[in-house]
């Protein structure tokens, strides 16, 4: 497999994440010089087999096991240090080196301990129905003061030392106001402790902290070839998403020129990843749903439980409505299929071709969420297949019935599919040079 050709790629998820950006990212790795995490944090989840052995990354990119790439963790994330710096000493315990493949943006904003207190205690405080259903993470309260600005601190603040405790105490006196005030919370946070404990954080994380714009555009110049590995789906973005069941950040393709500071025009390439199914973690609509024995079934057969909280996913139909409106603001110029195998066995497969609202027959995604949660799909039935996949490698490999379900994906997204998986082992790929 050599994905050379492609040029500087984007891998996004068309769906509400988990869609296997992992599988994919790890597929062409071996023919890219950097990867870029662009936005979001460790709500994140990724996982990476180590000497054998499972491990979840949250925060670190997934070049981290390819000696020759370099990994870059962009300004438009949210950093947890503590979590960065346990993944990065786990790592290297199982002899896995990080220094010079390592980099992290002086620009991209860092997580405190009261960031995911708010997250946990607004979403116990939120009335039923709407909770969001985050990671508890501190992912939304971090975004919020970075865009509120006003309580905001990023790396480049870590690096002086004077400055920062100043501002932090200034910080953490207004956040103990406020979560005593708003949430009647007894606990408060210690300025000074916290002070010393991220000066320790910042002298260890210190010798990847750089200014990361300016690095992508020299490697650019060089002609690297640089992978941007998206976090969450599409659907998650903070502006196209189903919000606000959606994350804090721009989880779509623009994320990219916003989040790592590289123009749009650079990408050559944006792959679509979409799973042959619906899955989503968290609140929020969810129209092909299947809350019975299919559902069950499609969980059980794909593994499907969340890396970064262990939640059962729900599961539901392939959703077409839905990413081929994620395709809209995402523009892929090619699709990755993933867990076709997971779906074998079934008589019947359905694929929600429009939503019926109100009465109405509805063939766009609405921008309401409300509107969305009262959404009926309307189906198309096709043919399942019998046969088990995983043994599959090549397009001719695939039983008709599965193929002309690839196909009729492809036909209602309106981009090609060029790579489909068969089982998580990186052997289990069907590649389709020309695309379906
Ligand atoms: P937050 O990003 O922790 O604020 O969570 C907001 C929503 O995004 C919740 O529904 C989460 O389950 C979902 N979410 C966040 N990160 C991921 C991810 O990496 N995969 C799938 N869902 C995610």
């Amino acid at each position: 497999m050599d994905f050379r050709g492609l040029g500087n790629t984007c891998v996004i998820g068309l769906q509400w994440g988990d869609e296997g950006k992992g599988k994919v990212v790890d597929l062409l790795l071996a023919d890219f010089d950097v990867v870029v995490r662009y936005c979001g944090g460790a709500n994140a989840g990724h996982t990476i087999v180590v000497g054998g052995e499972k491990f979840a990354l949250h925060q670190l990119p997934s070049g981290v096991l390819r000696p020759n790439a370099l990994n870059v963790i962009a300004g438009g994330t949210v950093i947890d240090p503590a979590v960065l710096l346990g993944e990065i000493a786990a790592l290297r315990q199982r002899g896995v080196p990080l220094g010079d493949n390592l980099r992290i943006s002086d620009r991209a904003h860092v997580v405190f301990p009261y960031h995911r207190r708010e997250d946990v205690l607004a979403e116990r405080a939120a009335r039923a129905g709407e909770k969001l259903g985050t990671t508890a993470r501190g992912i939304g309260p971090c975004y919020a003061d970075k865009y509120g600005r006003h309580w905001a601190i990023r790396v480049c603040d870590l690096l002086a030392p004077d400055r920062f405790r100043a501002r932090l105490a200034a910080v953490v006196a207004h956040k103990n106001a406020y979560l005593r005030g708003v949430f009647e919370e007894r606990e408060t946070f210690d300025a000074a402790r916290l002070a010393d404990e991220y000066l320790a954080f910042a002298e260890q994380l210190r010798p990847f902290i750089c200014n990361t714009t300016t690095l992508l555009h020299r490697l650019l110049r060089e002609g690297r070839q640089m992978l941007f590995e998206g976090a969450q789906g599409s659907l998650l973005d903070v502006d196209h998403g189903t919000y606000p069941y959606v994350t804090s950040s721009n989880s779509g393709g623009g994320g990219v020129a916003s989040g790592a500071g590289v123009p749009l025009a650079a990408l050559r390439s944006v792959i679509g990843v979409i799973k042959a199914y619906t899955t989503r973690v968290g609140a929020g609509p969810l129209p092909t749903e299947l809350n019975d024995a299919t559902g069950d079934r499609i969980r059980e057969r794909g593994r499907e439980f969340g890396t970064t909280t262990g939640r059962p996913r729900r599961c539901g139909w392939f959703d077409a409505v839905a990413a081929s409106y994620a395709a809209l603001f995402t523009g892929p110029t090619g699709l990755a299929l993933l867990h076709l195998d997971t779906l074998s066995g079934f008589e019947e497969l359905r694929v929600c071709v429009a939503y019926r609202i109100g009465g109405q027959i509805v063939n766009e995604f609405p921008s309401d969420t409300y509107l969305l949660e009262q959404a009926e799909p309307v189906y198309e039935s096709l043919p399942g297949w019998s046969e088990e996949l995983g043994d599959c490698r090549r397009w001719e490999d695939l039983p008709a019935a599965a193929r002309a379900y690839v196909r009729f994906l492809a036909d209602r997204i309106g981009a090609p599919v060029r790579l489909i998986g068969v089982g998580p082992a990186r052997e289990q790929t069907i590649l389709v040079a020309d695309g379906v």
